[in-house]
């Protein structure tokens, strides 16, 4: 570092998945060690940099516009602060965004965050004027387990933890198996030791991620007694004592074997709530999906989850709009969920992404159509998700307690076990314990509670 007196302070806005704010957590914590303060404000940090979605143009167009609005208030008033792409649209897009908008300094790729202290070293030192790396890196997977240990994160109860990066489904609308490449995974025994690291630092829950975990270690970890990679892993990290909940996103439909299923009802500490992309209703548009499954495997899956976990709670996300879908097509998306009963799920109209072979696909379908569809299926799923959520009322649940709610911090936040937030009136000698609440009432996709009373 140059002037190592006075060391920069660094602001990093995340767009997308959970997988993107983990990263950009690893970035955050990779500088902070380096000696870099985390700035409050975009306009108060020396560097800037945002961690980027590719998955829908919305998000592309969303962080380009935010870095030219930054690019000009720097231009004007902070002509040294360094600007930066990092991840999914970073990847994707590589050299072309500084092409388009110069002031930008860094481009880095989906598997070089860890480099991103020694980038920001060479710039600021005035070695380098330019960088830009998205090349593949072998190894890249484990890079990213560093924790804040300052700041908010120093008393959350719940953690990510990265398992695996890349994604081999191929799924045709997806840029995903692009932006994050192949699929790697971490070991067994890697991510075990961060989780008791975490668990030794206060963490109660953590969160295993990657693009498709079901795939984890496919080709690393043969079956065991009929069970997969990531059944044995979720073994594994189920042995850490004091530990309290597991949970996984995103996995594949396909990934739901017997022995998953089994696990659930067999492993306490694995939350009973799954978030399963569907995608679609309809046998036809899941084949040119690529996804590998029909509706009748899907519903399948899930009458076999809600016996081994009654009361699990299942998410789903949907894409209506997809190149061919008819009124048909969509409607059994409907009726599927109708059938499923979701307790939620994230509705997406179809965006053509670049290089991917739905996007090439005929009849696209017109986007008043998307609109249209968005809209009823929003409301049938609203609707579902509503009367699921008012079951809960009067029902006694157990919550994780997170801390202070954001908007009011009289209140504080904790989820069931089946993710669902619930605030209740606390105070800080309820953070981070398990507790029992009544529910007492519903708003827009929260519950009400009041710490229960056991009655003696
Ligand atoms: N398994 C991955 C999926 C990533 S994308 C994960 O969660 O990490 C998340 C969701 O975005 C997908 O499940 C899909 O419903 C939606 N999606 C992906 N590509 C899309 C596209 N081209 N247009 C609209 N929605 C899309
Ligand atoms: Fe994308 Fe399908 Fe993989 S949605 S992340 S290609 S499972």
């Amino acid at each position: 570092m140059l002037f190592p007196e006075i060391m920069p302070s660094v602001f990093i806005k995340t767009y997308g998945c959970q997988m993107n704010e983990r990263d950009s957590e690893a970035v955050a914590a990779q500088l902070v060690a380096k000696g870099y303060s985390l700035a409050k404000s975009e306009a108060l940090a020396d560097v800037v940099l945002l961690n980027t979605c590719s998955v829908r143009d919305a998000a592309e167009q969303k962080a380009m516009n935010k870095m030219k609005n930054l690019a000009g208030t720097a231009r004007k008033e902070r002509p040294d602060q360094i600007l930066g792409y990092l991840g999914c649209m970073a990847q994707s897009r590589g050299k072309e965004l500084i092409d388009k908008l110069p002031d930008v300094d860094l481009v880095l790729g989906t598997q070089k965050f860890h480099r991103a202290a020694e980038y920001l070293d060479e710039i600021i030192s005035g070695k380098r004027k330019k960088i830009v790396d998205v090349a593949a890196e072998e190894k890249s997977e484990a890079t990213i387990r560093e924790h804040l240990l300052n700041g908010s994160a120093k008393t959350s109860v719940s953690a990510f933890v990265s398992i695996m990066q890349g994604c081999n489904q191929h799924c045709t609308f997806c840029i995903v198996p692009s932006t994050r490449g192949e699929e790697r995974s971490r070991t067994i025994p890697d991510i075990v030791a961060e989780c008791r690291e975490l668990v030794a630092r206060g963490v109660r829950e953590i969160t295993l991620l990657g693009q498709i975990v079901t795939s984890f270690g496919k080709r690393d970890y043969p079956l065991l007694d009929g069970k997969s990679a990531f059944v044995q892993l979720l073994e594994a990290v189920h042995e850490i004592d004091g530990l309290e909940r597991i949970r996984f996103t995103s996995p594949h439909p396909k990934g739901y074997g017997d022995d998953l299923v089994e696990a659930y009802a067999r492993l306490p500490k694995l939350c009973e709530s799954a978030h399963i992309p569907l995608q679609s209703g309809s046998d036809r548009l899941l084949k040119l999906m690529h996804r590998g499954y029909t509706r009748e495997k899907f519903l399948g899956i899930i009458e076999k989850l809600r016996r081994a976990k009654p009361g699990i709670g299942i998410t789903t996300d949907i894409i209506v709009g997809f190149p061919g879908e008819t009124e048909e097509d969509f409607e059994q998306t409907l009726s599927l969920c109708r059938e499923a009963q979701f307790d939620n799920a994230y509705i997406f109209k179809y965006s053509p992404r670049r290089d991917t072979p739905a996007a090439e696909m005929p009849d696209q379908v017109p986007q008043e159509i998307r609109e249209e569809r968005n809209h009823r299926l929003l409301d049938l799923v609203n609707e579902i998700a509503a009367r699921k959520y008012d079951s809960f009322i009067g029902k006694q649940v157990e919550i994780l307690v997170e801390g202070p709610s954001k908007k009011n911090a009289a209140r504080y936040t904790g989820r069931t076990r089946c993710n669902r937030i619930v605030l209740f009136n606390g105070s800080a000698r309820h953070q981070s314990q398990l507790m029992d609440v009544k529910i007492e009432r519903t708003g827009s996709f929260t519950l009400y509670g009041d710490p229960a009373v056991v009655n003696l």
